[in-house]
C-alpha cells in the first residue's frame, strides 16, 4: 500500500510538472490598436496608443474603406500582357488604400509562470516588411507579406511588467500586381515552451512505402533546448488515427546537444489512405521528455498517399491516374479581403470542389495555413507557389528588391511550414518570372528548386512560363521536375515531341472573362473584348490576347494523355487586375473568375462541372428578358453532361443536339445558334443514352420585380465571434422568377447577436463599399455575409428596397 502511495505521488508529481512545462498556445486576435500611418515612438512600451483603432487579427485595413480610381492608378508597362509601353493602369490593386504605413500593438498575455519558459512570437503573414518590437527593442523584421515567421522574444520580456509588442508595416506604391491586402491579416500566436522543446516547423513526416497492409512512417523531429548538455532527452511520437486510436508509437533517446535531430521510423497497420474521397489524416503527437519529465508536446497531422508524375501518362495518385482539375486562386476573400477567415475559405473550396475541382493553385504565393488546413480535410491537391518575381521585377516596388536577401529564407519557409500536408503535390518556385528570358534564370531556378529538394525530397518542383520557348532556350525548364505552360495548349504535342523527357502540364490556362448575367450579341469569340459597360459576355467566348476559351484547354487536355493536367485562371474572381478593363476604367476586380466575387456561380460554373464532376449538370443560357431584342437572334447553350438535349422555344421544339467533335465547341457544349426571341419560355430536356428523358430546364421571361428572397448557405452558426453565414438575395417576380437584370437598392439591417460583415454584388465596377449597408444587386443578384458575435442566440437581417416586398431572415448562433 504505501508503496503504492509513494508510486501514486511520484505520478501526481511528475504530470504536475509536466502541465507546468508543456507548450501553450495563445491566439493573439483580440485587444489590438491600430494606426494607418506613421508614427514617431510606436514601438516604446510607454507609448499611449489609447486614441487609436480597436482592431481584431487578422485584419485588413483597406478592405472596409471606399474604393477610389486614384488610388491605384499608375504609368506602367505590364510586358506580360503585350505592353509595347507603359500605359494608365487603373484598378489594378483593387483600387482600396493598401499602401502606407500601418502601426499595430498590443500588450502581451505574459505571467509570472512564465518566468521559466522560452516564450515565441508566430505569424501565419503580415502585409508586409514587418518590422516587430517587444517593448521598444527591435526583435525581427520580415518583407515578405506571404512568408510565415517566427520568433524568440524571450530575451524582451520583462516578467511583473507590461510587455508591449509593436509591429510596423509598410505596403510600398507598386509592389504588387493585384490586391494584396494590407496588415496582419493572418493569425499571429504566442507561444511559450519549456527550455527543451520541438523546433519551429520541427517535425518533417513522410511515408516512404505504402501498401494495402502496411505503410512506412519516416518521423524526422528537430528539438532544441537551453538546457545543459549531457542530459538524456527522449522522444515519443505516437500515431492516432482520426477516431483518436493510438496505430503507433516510437520511443527514441538522445543525449542533450543544443540541436538535436531525431530519425524515427513507424508503420502503421492497414492504413486509411488519403484520397480527393477519403480525405483521411493521422495525427502524430511528439512528446520530449528530459531525464523522464515531459517538457513538451507537440502535434502534426500527415496523411498517407502516394504521388508519381510520368512524363507520357500523366500524373498518379496512390496508383491511380488523376487528370488535374485545378484552378488557380488569389489569396483574397472578395469583399472581406486578405484578412483570413475559416469559413469564407472553406466555402470557397466547398463551390469549387461542387465544381469538381481537384486542385488549387496557390497563385503565386504561400497561402494561409488555413487553407491548406482545409485542403488537407476536403480532399483537394494543391500547387505551392513561391513568387511572382525573382530578381527582374514586374512592379516597381516589388519583390525582386527583396529577393537577393531573403528568397532562400523564404522559400524554405513555405516548404518546412507546409510539407506534412498530405494535399500539396507540387512546389512552384515561380510564375512567369521575367528571367525566363535572362542568362541568369536557370542559375536562379536550381538554386530555388535545390532548397525545395533538400527541405523536401518528396516533392517534384515546377514554373509557371509563358515565354516557353525562352524558358527551354535557357535551360529553365530543365532545372524543374515539371514544365509548367501558361496558355500553351497550342504547343503540348510539338513541345512533347521535341522534349519527350519534360513532364508537362497546363499551369495557368484559359483566362476567359465574363460578367455573370451579361451577354454580347452576337455571341462568338473575341479576343480582347472592349463594350462601353465595362462588362464582358456570359456566353463564355472572350479572352485577352494571350488566352483562351475554357473549350480550347479542355480539347488539348483530352487529346493529350501525357499533359497532367491545368489550373485554370481562375476559379474565384479577386480584387485587382480588372483585364480587360483596366485602362482609365472604374473597374476595380478581375473577370476572370469562374465564380465572381461574392461567390456567385457564373454559367462557366457549369460548363466546367459538366466536364469535370459526376454530377448531372443541365444549364441554359442566357435568360429570357430581352424586350430590346424582340424579334432578333438570341442563341442559347447548355452545359451538360448528358449526351443530348432538345430545345422547346415557346412549346416549339428547335431540334435535338447532340454533342460531337467536329468542332472543339461542339464537342464541349449544345449550341442552338438561330433562335429569335419572342418573351415566354425556353425549355431544354436532357436524354439519357437510350434516349429516355433524364432531366429538364425551364427558363421564363419574369416580369417586374416584386419581392427579395433570402437564402442563407447555413442558418446556424458557431457563436465564436468569426462565423459566417454567406446569405444570396435575389429579386423575384411575383410568379418566382428570378427577374435577371434587376439592379434595385436594397438595404440590410442586422439585429441580434451578430453583424452585417460586407456586402457584394460581383459587379466589377460597383464602387459601393464592402461596407457599407446598401447595395446594389446586379443582374438580380447579391450577397451579404453576416458575422455572429459571442452570445448564442438569434441574428435577424432585414433587407427592404423601395417598393420591393421586404424579406427577414433569421439565423442562429450556438456556443
Ligand atoms: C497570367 C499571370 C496571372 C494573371 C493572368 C491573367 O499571365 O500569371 O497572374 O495575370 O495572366 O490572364
Amino acid at each position: 500500500m504505501k508503496n503504492f502511495m509513494t508510486y501514486l505521488l511520484l505520478i501526481l508529481i511528475l504530470q504536475a510538472l509536466s502541465a507546468e512545462n508543456s507548450r501553450k498556445v495563445i491566439i493573439l486576435d483580440k485587444n489590438w490598436r491600430f494606426k494607418n500611418c506613421e508614427v514617431q515612438n510606436a514601438e516604446k512600451q510607454d507609448f499611449i496608443d489609447r486614441d487609436w483603432e480597436k482592431v481584431i487579427v487578422p485584419h485588413d485595413w483597406a478592405i472596409r474603406r471606399n474604393f477610389d480610381m486614384n488610388l491605384d492608378s499608375q504609368m506602367v508597362q505590364v510586358k506580360e500582357d503585350g505592353d509595347k509601353v507603359p500605359r494608365l493602369r487603373t484598378g489594378r490593386t483593387g483600387a482600396l488604400p493598401i499602401f502606407g504605413i500601418g502601426w499595430y500593438r498590443r500588450v502581451l498575455p505574459i505571467s509570472e509562470s512564465d518566468k521559466t519558459k522560452q516564450i515565441f512570437l508566430e505569424f501565419d503573414g503580415a502585409m508586409s516588411f514587418a518590422q516587430i518590437f517587444i517593448n521598444g527593442n527591435f526583435v525581427g523584421e520580415q518583407p515578405y507579406g506571404y512568408s510565415s515567421f517566427s520568433f524568440d522574444i524571450t530575451k524582451y520580456i520583462q516578467i511583473g511588467k507590461e510587455n508591449i509588442l509593436a509591429v510596423r508595416l509598410e505596403n510600398k506604391p507598386e509592389s504588387s500586381r493585384w490586391y494584396s491586402g494590407a496588415g496582419i491579416y493572418r493569425n499571429v500566436r504566442l507561444i511559450t515552451t519549456s527550455k527543451t522543446r520541438v523546433a519551429h516547423w520541427g517535425t518533417f513526416i513522410t511515408t516512404p512505402k505504402i501498401t494495402i497492409k502496411k505503410a512506412e512512417i519516416s518521423i524526422r523531429t528537430e528539438i532544441e533546448t537551453e538546457q545543459l548538455v549531457g542530459e538524456k532527452v527522449k522522444l515519443i511520437t505516437e500515431i492516432f488515427s482520426n477516431k483518436g486510436k493510438k496505430v503507433a508509437s516510437v520511443t527514441s533517446t538522445q543525449k542533450s546537444s543544443t540541436q538535436l535531430r531525431f530519425d524515427q521510423q513507424a508503420q502503421i497497420l492497414n492504413p486509411m489512405i488519403w484520397s480527393i474521397e477519403t480525405p483521411v489524416l493521422y495525427k502524430a503527437i511528439s512528446k520530449v521528455y528530459v531525464n523522464n519529465i515531459l517538457t513538451d508536446e507537440y502535434t502534426t497531422n500527415f496523411g498517407c498517399r502516394t504521388i508519381r508524375f510520368d512524363k507520357d501518362k500523366g500524373f498518379y495518385l496512390n496508383d491511380k491516374k488523376v487528370k488535374i482539375q485545378g484552378v488557380c486562386m488569389h489569396h483574397d476573400l472578395g469583399p472581406l479581403g486578405s484578412a483570413v477567415s475559416y469559413r469564407a475559405t472553406e466555402r470557397q473550396m466547398e463551390i469549387m470542389k461542387e465544381m469538381g475541382v481537384n486542385a488549387i493553385r496557390t497563385s503565386h504565393n504561400p497561402p494561409s495555413p488555413e487553407l491548406l488546413q482545409i485542403c488537407d480535410s476536403m480532399g483537394l491537391m494543391v500547387l505551392e507557389e513561391a513568387f511572382d518575381e525573382w530578381k527582374s521585377g514586374k512592379n516597381a516596388n516589388g519583390y525582386a528588391l527583396s529577393f537577393n536577401n531573403w528568397a532562400e529564407k523564404d522559400i524554405s519557409s513555405m516548404v518546412k511550414r507546409d510539407r506534412n500536408h498530405p494535399s500539396i503535390i507540387i512546389w512552384s518556385i515561380g510564375n512567369e518570372i521575367r528571367e525566363q528570358g535572362s542568362a541568369d534564370g536557370k542559375e536562379t531556378a536550381t538554386f530555388l528548386a535545390k532548397i525545395c529538394h533538400e527541405n523536401d525530397p518528396t516533392r517534384p518542383i515546377t514554373a509557371g512560363f509563358n515565354d516557353h520557348n525562352q524558358a527551354i532556350k535557357n535551360g529553365l525548364s530543365d532545372a524543374v521536375d515539371l514544365v509548367g505552360f501558361n496558355y500553351k495548349p497550342f504547343d503540348y504535342k510539338k513541345k512533347h515531341a521535341q522534349y519527350p523527357n519534360y513532364i508537362l502540364f497546363g499551369s495557368e490556362t484559359a483566362s476567359t472573362v465574363s460578367s455573370r448575367g451579361e451577354y454580347k450579341f452576337p455571341a462568338k469569340e473575341v479576343k480582347s473584348p472592349w463594350y462601353n459597360d465595362y462588362q464582358v459576355s456570359s456566353y463564355d467566348l472572350e479572352y485577352p490576347s494571350w488566352a483562351q476559351t475554357p473549350d480550347t484547354e479542355f480539347e488539348a487536355q483530352d487529346d493529350y494523355d501525357f499533359i497532367f493536367g491545368e489550373f485554370v485562371w481562375t476559379g474565384f474572381d479577386y480584387l485587382g487586375e480588372p483585364t480587360p478593363y483596366n485602362e482609365g476604367t472604374p473597374a476595380r476586380s478581375s473577370y476572370f473568375g469562374i465564380v465572381d466575387l461574392a461567390g456567385l456561380k457564373k454559367d462557366r460554373f457549369y460548363l466546367y462541372q459538366s466536364k469535370w464532376s459526376s454530377t448531372p449538370v443541365l444549364h441554359v443560357l442566357p435568360h429570357w428578358n430581352w424586350p430590346d431584342r424582340l424579334g432578333q437572334n438570341v442563341p442559347i447553350f447548355c452545359y451538360t453532361n448528358y449526351p443530348k438535349a432538345e430545345l422547346f422555344v415557346n412549346g416549339k421544339s428547335m431540334g435535338v443536339k447532340q454533342k460531337d467533335k467536329s468542332n472543339k465547341y461542339t464537342r464541349y457544349r449544345l449550341m442552338w445558334k438561330d433562335v429569335i426571341y419572342q418573351p415566354g419560355e425556353i425549355k431544354v430536356v436532357a436524354y439519357d443514352e437510350n434516349n429516355k428523358v433524364a432531366a429538364e430546364q425551364t427558363i421564363k421571361t419574369a416580369g417586374e420585380p416584386y419581392k427579395v428572397v433570402l437564402k442563407a448557405d447555413r442558418t446556424k452558426i458557431k457563436a465564436d465571434g468569426k462565423d459566417l453565414s454567406f446569405v444570396t438575395i435575389e429579386i423575384v417576380d411575383k410568379n418566382g422568377n428570378l427577374c435577371p437584370r434587376a439592379d434595385n437598392l436594397l438595404f440590410f439591417n442586422v439585429l441580434g447577436v451578430g453583424r452585417l460583415k460586407a456586402l457584394c454584388n460581383g459587379n466589377a465596377i460597383d464602387q459601393t463599399s464592402f461596407a457599407s449597408n446598401y447595395m446594389r444587386v446586379y443582374n438580380g443578384k447579391m450577397v451579404a455575409i453576416v458575422e455572429s458575435d459571442n452570445q448564442s442566440g438569434d441574428i435577424k437581417l432585414m433587407v427592404s428596397g423601395g417598393k420591393l416586398k421586404d424579406n427577414l431572415l433569421t439565423i442562429s448562433t450556438e456556443q
